[in-house]
């Protein structure tokens, strides 16, 4: 593993890793358990990633929790969720805030119980002191939700006479979004074999690198995120420009 993270070049680092964090039910099945089980071992997969990227100097990683479809799970599995995830901020709050990581929330808070809601509100009001890693937790989140909401709030902005319609650009839209704080990701990560977005970030993935592996959530670690890296790392991001305008820019 250390010779792993010696490949990687520390000023070629992603600042935004974004992962979809997929496959706690199928690992737990395949053992013959139920895919709760799943769930609760993919706590320490984010453990283990948050430390990795805090460690490595990662500036913003976003982790897909919960999607907006997710709601129509069987209602055992969304409480079990639910819970999952109050008893784990509750638990890794403090660690969170003794390891200087700014937690941050995107999604439709309004959608969670108020137990979560209340619970997370006090996780984000401990460490929005903090300075170094900021995790943005997607919680009931969906890009088509996101960008819906940003288009309800411009033509608000429009009828109130706050905005004209030809001052509308990119960087308007951008500052309507949940991640108008947040630089986009360089780097999308989705684990468990399956090659789709799943509604996550529309928007801001648009340059991003797609980086995919079978490996379920709840068996990735950091000598995975290493690997991911790694393959990023030996990408050429053309942005729509030929490989020799790259090579020959100043
Ligand atoms: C990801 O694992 C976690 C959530 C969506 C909450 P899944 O629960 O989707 O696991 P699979 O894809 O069914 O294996
Ligand atoms: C996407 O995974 C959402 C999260 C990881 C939270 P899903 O397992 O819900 O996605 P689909 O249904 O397979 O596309
Ligand atoms: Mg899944």
């Amino acid at each position: 593993m250390d010779n792993l993270i010696d490949q990687i070049d520390k000023t070629k680092l992603p600042r935004h890793i974004a992962i979809i964090m997929d496959g706690n039910g199928r690992w737990a099945q395949e053992q013959g358990e139920d895919r709760l089980f799943g769930h609760f071992h993919g706590v320490e997969s984010v453990r283990d990633i948050v430390e990795g990227c805090a460690e490595i100097g990662v500036a913003y990683l976003t982790l897909y929790a919960f999607s907006t479809e997710n709601w129509d799970r069987p209602e055992y599995e969304v409480v079990g969720l639910m819970e999952l995830l109050v008893s784990t901020i509750r638990k890794e709050a403090d660690t969170l805030r003794k390891n200087n990581i700014r937690l941050h929330v995107i999604g439709d808070m309004s959608m969670l119980p108020a137990y979560a809601q209340q619970e997370l509100n006090e996780a984000l009001d401990i460490t929005s002191g903090n300075t170094g890693l900021n995790l943005i937790m997607a919680l009931s989140y969906s890009g088509r939700w996101e960008l819906l909401n940003a288009v309800k709030s411009i033509a608000n902005e429009v009828k109130n006479d706050r905005l004209q319609v030809e001052a509308i650009n990119q960087d308007t839209l951008q500052k309507y979004l949940c991640t108008s704080a947040f630089p986009d990701p360089e780097l999308m990560i989705r684990t468990s074999g399956e090659y789709r977005i799943s509604n996550f970030l529309l928007y801001q993935l648009a340059y991003a690198e797609l980086y995919f592996t079978n490996v379920r959530w709840p068996e990735f670690r950091k000598k995975n995120l290493y690997e991911a890296l790694i393959d990023y790392q030996g990408r050429e991001r053309r942005f729509g420009k030929t490989s020799n305008q790259l090579k020959s820019a100043p």
